[in-house]
């Protein structure tokens, strides 16, 4: 996690450098800093956003460093903050380097002071170490002693006006135009008129007038501009007050477009690399994962194909039997996930073929992927995944729909045809829930409850609520609740029920009658009209029908809704939640 950004050129760099970390906030903020670069290097920090570096407009110098930190090692205080400055050296890095405590005692013994708890302090101390006059020839000898993922950006005194660069499993653009930029993603420095550059793990860069880049040997190499849709890549909220709301309230056309590029989705080598596959092995993590979860039931129930669904932290260290014909997904909307990446690595290693379902299509996933497919969500801004969830469904249900095709089971594509207009549809009566906001506002803990595909919606439903209201949650199956969490449910606890198979209505019902007996306010979101009219419920949400098994796509609205309009009425901005970062790219 964390951004990084540097700036060379003729303007003053302090205002720039700000502006551009404040773009990467989603990334963390748990505090922030900056070093300027003049004869010598001067530093300014603080803990929480970069908003508490305004005092740093001020300072002098037309190139350096930055960073907006989300705490791995050592607590998220100013002396964790990056920069970290050791003599000629300051250093901003976003990953995790996990070999810091041999290094770091290594340089302890040969009597250098460290100031923080950080892994990252120790790549100062080894750049002044190794640092015989030539700047990236110091960096490689320093990543050659990393273990573990990296972003570099460095400054040096005795190299006025440049910035040096590493990369390996941390994702660095560099920009040109108006100066010379880099940042952990392009939006901090996404311009008009800027060329951009993607550093591939392994390679180095040097920035001064311009930008010159370096592979793992030093040899100085050419690279080609990445596209950079300055449009989708600069935020803009919209005349919404939160980003997360305008990304729900976009899903409907994220969905539109998709819908008409469903063809286009599947290319000829996906076809067969899914056509030919005897089992599906997902691999994701947090709402990633809960769409894989959907997946499986489309899979499984539209192509009758095997799937298995694993979080992708668990995967790696549980010695998975991959069998001969498996295809692995890996489903993120980031791609720099680096629990799916290193699951995605491992399934390589031993022999499976690896698609690649990503939002960002210049991902580190997608560049080590066998095949890759965009869920086209567009950038998705606010921390909590919403309009990408509905975008990696509608991708993953094509597939399905597309295989059971093959397999001479017509008709789920019209029915996926449906889906934007339904979803719009869905975000107006999804705002019915804001009269149910009072009944969660203090709430101690919260339930989830579904069966089948209502379960998936649940357990999204509970992972939202959690991770922008703080309020405990569970996603639970609805059958599942009598076998102990029913023990929690007391009175005035709320339960939200999610039912839309008319199959298993009676059953998730009966769920709903226990938890009311117990004292439990119910709040049902149903595609079902009559169920919608039990007088055990403290609020209902009737949502468009579109079959039991594409249902999480809508259902899901109305819980991303509840969880925006609780985490307002409890004064937390939803789309910069505490301890939390967009993109994890630390294991
Ligand atoms: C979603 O609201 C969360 N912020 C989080 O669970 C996220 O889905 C997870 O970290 C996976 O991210 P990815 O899709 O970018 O891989």
């Amino acid at each position: 996690m964390c951004g990084i950004v540097g700036y060379v050129g003729n303007r003053r760099a302090a205002p720039l450098l700000l502006g551009a970390l404040k773009k990467l906030e989603y990334r963390g903020y748990d505090s922030a800093g900056i070093a300027l670069l003049t004869d010598e290097i001067a530093v300014k920090k603080c803990t929480g956003s970069v908003s508490g570096l305004s005092g740093a407009l001020q300072m002098a110098g037309t190139c350096g460093i930055g960073h907006t930190r989300w705490a791995t090692h050592g607590a998220p205080s100013e002396q964790n903050a990056h920069p970290h400055v050791w003599k000629r050296f300051a250093v901003v890095h976003n990953g995790i380097i996990e070999n810091y405590k041999t290094l770091r005692a290594e340089c302890e013994q040969r009597g250098e002071t460290f100031y923080s708890e950080t892994d990252s302090e120790v790549i100062a101390h080894l750049l002044e170490f190794y640092f015989q006059g030539d700047l990236i020839a110091a960096l490689q000898r320093v990543c050659s002693r990393l273990s573990g993922s990296y972003a570099l950006a460095v400054i040096c005194t005795k190299c006025p006006g440049t910035v040096a660069l590493a990369r390996m499993r941390s994702p660095l653009v560099v920009g040109v135009g108006g100066g010379v930029w880099c940042a952990s993603d392009m939006p901090a420095i996404a311009a008009k008129n800027r060329t951009y550059y993607t550093l591939a793990d392994g390679e180095f860069a040097l920035l001064s007038a311009r930008a010159v880049f370096y592979d793992g040997e030093g040899r100085v190499i050419q690279k080609k501009p990445a596209a950079c849709d300055a449009e989708d890549c600069i935020p803009v909220k919209k005349g919404y007050r939160h980003y997360m709301r305008k990304e729900i309230g976009e899903t409907a056309s994220v969905l539109e477009n998709r819908s008409r590029m469903l063809r286009a989705w599947t290319s000829p080598a996906v076809r067969q690399a899914l056509g030919e596959a005897r089992r599906l092995s997902f691999v994701a993590c947090g709402t990633a994962y809960h769409a894989c979860l959907a997946a499986k039931c489309a899979f499984e129930a539209l192509a009758r194909v095997p799937c298995s669904v694993t979080v992708a932290s668990e995967y790696r260290y549980a010695d998975p039997i991959l069998e001969k014909g498996e295809l692995v997904i890996a489903v993120s909307q980031s791609g720099e996930t680096a629990d799916t990446i290193a699951a995605a690595e491992l399934a390589k290693q031993r022999g499976a073929g690896v698609l690649a379902v990503v939002n960002v299509t210049d991902s580190t996933l997608a560049g080590m992927a066998d095949h890759v497919l965009s869920v086209g969500a567009g950038r998705e801004i606010a921390v909590a995944a919403t309009k990408s969830f509905n975008a990696q469904l509608m991708l993953l249900y094509s597939l399905a729909a597309t295989l059971a095709e093959a397999k001479g089971k017509r008709g789920y594509g019209d029915l996926l045809k449906e889906l934007p207009s339904l979803a719009s549809q869905t975000v107006s009566v999804g705002e019915g829930v804001r009269a149910w906001v009072a009944y969660f506002m203090s709430a101690s803990s919260v339930y989830f409850i579904g069966r089948g595909a209502d379960h998936v919606a649940a357990l999204e439903g509970s992972l939202k609520l959690k991770e922008i209201t703080y309020i405990p949650s569970e996603g639970y199956p609805a059958g599942e609740l009598k076998h102990g969490t029913l023990a929690l449910v007391e009175q005035g606890t709320p339960v939200v029920a999610v039912l839309t198979s008319e199959r298993l209505a009676q059953k998730t019902m009966n769920a709903v009658h226990e938890v009311y007996a117990r004292g439990a306010r119910v709040f049902l979101v149903t595609s079902l009209a009559e169920q919608a009219r039990s007088k055990e419920l403290t609020g209902a949400v009737v949502i468009p029908e579109c079959g039991e098994i594409f249902s999480p796509m809508l259902s899901v609205i109305p819980l991303q809704l509840l969880a925006y309009y609780v985490s307002v009425a409890r004064g937390i901005n939803p789309d910069r939640p505490r301890n939390l970062a967009k993109s994890v790219t630390v294991e």
